[in-house]
């Protein structure tokens, strides 16, 4: 039930870390299209410095061998901590299969099917990233991909971890974290949300109040 900020932007990932809540930070070639291609490599090693987690990096589509190359420079950035994120397709899985030989963790991402999942567990995949808020889009629903991966994995005995990505809210966060074994990664606009609400800001008010001795306190704390 980890959770991770799917980010590639240094000053959210400093925010996110400092709190203390992430088990690391997923990026893709979309959150990093602010950058020429030249400078991602720098912005990896940077979010390696921010971030002393896991950090999952994701190939480029090109062929087989230049994304398993690409993988191997990424992984060098963060040793021991760097998950290769690899696009579901048959060159994806060609990539995984070989990254693991060489011990490579990877993910499998932009997965919209159970059969897809299943594919990528086999291929020796260290996670899947299910696109959530994507397959619901859809007009399939996300959260039951979530379920139905969550079921048969558990029955095969799978051991490939299950990142949901893609969320849109944080009630569909909730219900997908109900899920057991199941690990989520959210945007930065939804770390807000996850941590406030307008009762806890009432409270801390009437607590700060009251640690001033103030005779001022809000209605909540007058008897
Ligand atoms: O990590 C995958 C995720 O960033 C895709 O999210 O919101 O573009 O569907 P979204």
């Amino acid at each position: 039930m980890a959770l991770f900020l799917d980010s590639a932007d240094p000053d959210e990932i400093r925010s996110g870390m400092d709190l203390g809540i992430y088990a690391g930070v997923t990026t893709n070639p979309v959150l990093l299209s602010n950058l020429r291609p030249e400078d991602r490599l720098e912005r990896f090693a940077e979010i390696a410095k921010i971030c002393p987690k896991s950090i999952y990096l994701q190939v480029s589509w090109k062929t087989v061998s230049e994304m398993e190359n690409q993988a191997l420079t990424y992984v060098e950035v963060a040793p021991g901590r760097t998950i290769i994120k690899v696009p579901m397709a048959a060159e994806g899985l060609k990539v995984c299969s070989l990254l693991k030989t060489r011990t490579v963790p990877t993910c499998i991402t932009a997965v919209f099917t159970p059969t897809q999942a299943y594919a990528a567990a086999c291929a020796g995949a260290h996670a899947v990233a299910i696109y959530v808020g994507r397959i619901s889009k859809s007009g399939a629903d996300g959260v039951a991909v979530i379920r139905q991966v969550a079921d048969m994995f558990a029955a095969a005995e799978l051991s490939t971890s299950i990142l949901a990505a893609s969320i849109p809210d944080i009630d569909t966060l909730i219900q997908i974290l109900s899920v057991p074994r199941v690990d989520a990664t959210i945007p930065f606009r939804l770390q807000e949300s996850l941590l406030h609400s307008k009762g806890t800001d009432e409270a801390i008010e009437e607590f700060t109040a009251a640690a001033r001795g103030s005779t001022n306190q809000p209605a909540g704390l007058q008897s």
